[in-house]
């Protein structure tokens, strides 16, 4: 049974500038209700006869496994979709594919390349629309990245976070959630690898800082975090990026001059040995199966609020 949504009423979330810091708030609470729930096993099923799309045109483990369980979770079901299944990957317009694909489903995740083709399938679709990664941003991850924090430090306001590495999707959506949410990045990437505030899409410099020296980054951090070296999309760049990025590896020396009780985070997946220490990623102040875990809380609480608003 497909809702007649209006397109007034839609809400998307494309970047995690989406949402205020308001509703944020619900979130992060919703999300601890839904997972206590699911540990408990209660149902919770609002989403009863609602049809989530996902499209997928890179590879995925946690956000194909978390949205997929998380919305048979909530009652629904799922349809998925690759470029190479379907007629996506045969040059059918984006338009096109949002208009049809969204009358027959009642909310949409995509994972795909620029920024500007989710756009164009949100502003043609007539349901909501979800970022699952682009190349410019990952907010799902954010998302569950900062109940996660939550979750073990509480909450995240006046907090530095250390990001350690490449200026991607990752940092970009750090950098947004910060100017949100009200707490600081200390960024360091290697020259050539910076963030840029107007593909981040901040409003100001304020909440964040950038670092030469990635220790430097790490100097009394609340939360160090790193990601891959080279991001999907970008493989032809990799033997460059292994030589550029290898002084970027978050290592125990790095941990030790952030703070005692610093959590360290990765979106995974990792490569040990490239941008984190093994010692790190599998020592006592990781928290980086947490953080996989959330993405299920975090994105059930997300479709639920996108589809039925606040309960
Ligand atoms: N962190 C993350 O998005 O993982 P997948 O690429 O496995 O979905
Ligand atoms: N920055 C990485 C994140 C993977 C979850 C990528 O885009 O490949």
């Amino acid at each position: 049974m497909t809702t007649a949504t209006t397109p007034n009423a839609i809400r998307h979330y494309l970047q995690f500038s989406d949402l205020t810091a308001d509703e944020y708030a619900y979130l992060f609470d919703r999300m601890a209700i839904i997972k206590k729930k699911f540990k408990t096993y209660e149902k919770h099923q609002p989403l009863t006869d609602r049809t989530l799309a996902m499209i997928f045109e890179k590879a995925s483990t946690r956000t194909r496994v978390s949205f997929e369980a998380g919305m048979y979770q909530l009652g629904g079901s799922v349809v998925h979709l690759t470029t190479g299944d379907s007629q996506l990957g045969r040059a059918e317009p984006i338009e096109d594919s949002a208009k049809v694909i969204s009358r027959m489903v009642d909310i949409v995740m995509i994972r795909t390349y620029e920024q500007t083709k989710i756009d164009t399938f949100a502003a043609h679709s007539r349901v909501p629309v979800i970022n699952g990664l682009t190349n410019e941003f990952h907010p799902c991850q954010i998302l569950a990245d900062i109940f996660t924090y939550i979750e073990h430090r509480g909450s995240i306001q006046g907090k530095t976070i250390a990001w350690v590495g490449d200026g991607n999707n990752m940092a970009n959506t750090w950098l947004q959630a910060a100017e949100i949410l009200g707490f600081t990045v200390h960024v360091s990437t290697p020259s050539g690898y910076e963030v840029d505030q107007s593909i981040a899409g901040i409003r100001s410099g304020d909440s964040y800082k950038v670092f030469k020296d990635p220790m430097e980054a790490c100097r009394g951090a609340d939360l160090v975090t790193t990601d891959v070296w080279t991001s999907m999309g970008y493989e032809s760049e990799n033997e460059a990026r292994r030589k550029a990025f290898a002084d970027w590896c978050v290592d125990e020396d790095m941990m030790r001059i952030a703070q005692p009780d610093a959590l360290f985070m990765h979106c995974l997946p990792a490569h040990r040995g490239e941008e984190v220490q093994a010692e790190v990623i599998d020592g006592p102040q990781s928290v980086v199966w947490d953080e996989a875990e959330n993405r299920l809380h975090a994105q059930k609480a997300l479709m639920e609020f996108l589809l039925l608003g606040r309960l």
